[in-house]
């Protein structure tokens, strides 16, 4: 080999050496990293909000909706389910799991949070959506047409799913509307 030659060897080395750790990088950056951050985690059932959109009729209100005090309910209970799922409405495997896992054994589904807050967070579903008349699409994905359940994505370090409303995004819209900014308002 003579000594040009070497010289060229080595810096094709070089530039194979970058290219790989370069894409090695790209790979811990895009693929590795937000898996260490993040865990995926899967709703015990399926649930099928287009389903009970279509066929059943239901409307939001009548699984989401406020208590007689004025707080909101959030996620309904097995009791109202079970006023169409004593037995089979229809035939598929996701609804026979849901009546022989839950129903028959009267066990509540631990449905998981897309969207719970810090302990510390006091957020009031009545200020946004009776009084400033807010769509849940506003602050929540759009579920009228899903037929399953989307994973939801927990960050390791804080425990919190990912899909959480930011501080920002709730302080650059009370800025906007002139609602107060004050710590107190949503720290309670
Ligand atoms: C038959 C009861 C039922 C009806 C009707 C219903 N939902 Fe739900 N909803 C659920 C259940 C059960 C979950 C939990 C599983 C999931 O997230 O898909 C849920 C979850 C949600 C979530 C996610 C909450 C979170 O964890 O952040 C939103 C937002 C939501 N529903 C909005 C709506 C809207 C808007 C409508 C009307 C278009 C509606 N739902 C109709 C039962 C219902
Ligand atoms: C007003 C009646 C009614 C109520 C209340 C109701 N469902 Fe349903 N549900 C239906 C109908 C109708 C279907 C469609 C059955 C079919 O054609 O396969 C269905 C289907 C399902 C399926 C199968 C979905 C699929 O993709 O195959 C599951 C699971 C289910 N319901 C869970 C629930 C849960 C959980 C609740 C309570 C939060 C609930 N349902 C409340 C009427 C109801
Ligand atoms: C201004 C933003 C905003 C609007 C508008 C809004 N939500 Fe929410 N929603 C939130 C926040 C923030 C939470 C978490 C509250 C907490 O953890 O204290 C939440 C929680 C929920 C939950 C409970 C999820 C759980 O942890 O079990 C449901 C269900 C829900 N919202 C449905 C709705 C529906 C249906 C509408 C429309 C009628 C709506 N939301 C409108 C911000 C909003
Ligand atoms: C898209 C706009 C918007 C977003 C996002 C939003 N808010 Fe609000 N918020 C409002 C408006 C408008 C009001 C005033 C409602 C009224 O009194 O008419 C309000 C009122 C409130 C109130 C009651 C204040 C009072 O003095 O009574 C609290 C608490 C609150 N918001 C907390 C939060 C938290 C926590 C978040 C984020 C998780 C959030 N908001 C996100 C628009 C928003
Ligand atoms: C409009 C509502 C709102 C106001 C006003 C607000 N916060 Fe927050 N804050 C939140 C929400 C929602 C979270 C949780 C989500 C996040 O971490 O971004 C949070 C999280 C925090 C955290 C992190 C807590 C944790 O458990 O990780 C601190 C610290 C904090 N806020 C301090 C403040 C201080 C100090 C003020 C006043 C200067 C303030 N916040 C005003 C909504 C608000």
């Amino acid at each position: 080999m003579t000594g040009e030659n070497k010289q060229q060897n080595s810096g094709l080395l070089g530039w194979l050496l970058f290219v790989v750790g370069f894409a090695g990088a790209l790979f811990v950056g895009w693929v590795v990293f937000p898996q260490l951050l993040f865990s995926t985690k899967y709703q015990p059932i399926n649930y099928n909000h287009a389903i009970h959109q279509e066929e059943a009729e239901m409307t939001c209100e009548d699984c989401h909706d406020f208590r007689e005090d004025g707080s909101y309910a959030g996620k309904p209970t097995l009791e109202m389910c079970i006023e169409c799922h004593e037995e089979p409405v229809g035939e598929t495997e996701a609804e026979e799991f849901f009546i022989s896992e839950y129903v028959e054994p009267g066990k509540e589904v631990p449905w998981i949070s897309y969207t719970k807050q810090p302990d510390n967070v006091f957020f009031s579903h009545g200020a946004h959506v009776t009084l400033a008349e807010m769509e849940c699409t506003e602050c929540h994905r759009n579920v009228e047409k899903e037929t399953e359940a989307p994973p939801v994505k927990i960050n390791r370090l804080t425990g919190y799913p990912n899909e959480i409303m930011k501080m920002y995004v709730c302080e650059d819209c009370h800025a906007r509307e002139q609602v107060s900014n004050s710590c107190d308002v949503c720290h309670k």
